[in-house]
């Protein structure tokens, strides 16, 4: 007789998930200097993936170092270890089958690395957003650049500490000379077939 509660031992997989979203669940890291556009380009994507069937969680700076790492600052060691965990928080997002947009400025190739070890680089998709300085800088949102400038924050990207260029992005995008509908289609079209249930 067929079992009331078939499967109950063994563990729903990741594909199983991934099937069950009709998405193929990936990290799409946006990297690059505060204020570039990350979260713009992060946003602008997760609503267009939503309102096309998708599902994903955006992992930024505003829901992880408010939480989880509010313990953390912006020495190297606490940069690295920032990353390390959202790293292993994307990963769980991940394997239960969701696309996990992140946007952080993870400025070293030592802190990409460090993602693209843990998540797998079948599954690291790193987007460069990589709008100048100048420009981040005259848009000071947050009027952070302004303190910097001034040596009131220290240690601040593009100022007072590096900013790596990235080596291993498959796209870059410049928000200073397009619209948010023109870097939208340059992001479906390299990352659409990446996550899009071939089966
Ligand atoms: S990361 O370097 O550890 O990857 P993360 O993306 O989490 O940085 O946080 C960067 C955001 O924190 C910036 O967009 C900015 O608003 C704010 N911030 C505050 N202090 C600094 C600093 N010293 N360097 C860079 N960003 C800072």
């Amino acid at each position: 007789m067929e079992h009331i509660f078939p499967d109950f031992d063994k563990m729903v997989s990741r594909k199983e998930k991934e099937q069950r979203l009709g998405q193929r669940s990936k990290v799409i890291w946006f990297t690059g200097l505060s204020g570039s556009g990350k979260t713009t380009l992060a946003t602008a994507l997760e609503r267009y993936l939503f309102n096309h069937g998708f599902l994903s969680q955006i992992l930024d700076g505003d829901n992880i170092r408010s939480g989880i790492n509010n313990n953390l600052g912006f020495s190297t060691e606490d940069r690295i270890e920032n990353i390390r965990r959202i790293a292993e928080i994307s990963k769980l997002l991940v394997n239960s089958g969701l696309i996990c947009i992140c946007a952080f400025v993870s400025p070293t190739e030592e802190t990409r690395k460090i993602v693209r070890d843990i998540i797998g680089k079948d599954d690291f998709l790193e987007v460069y957003v990589s709008t100048p300085i100048e420009i981040c800088e005259s848009r000071d949102i947050k009027g952070l650049y302004q303190k910097a400038r001034a040596g009131l924050i220290k240690d601040f990207t593009g100022i007072s500490a590096p900013f790596e260029i990235p080596q291993n992005a498959i796209l870059s995008i410049d928000t200073s000379n397009k619209s948010i509908e023109d870097c939208l289609t340059i992001m479906l079209d390299k990352l659409l077939s990446e996550i899009s249930d071939q089966r």
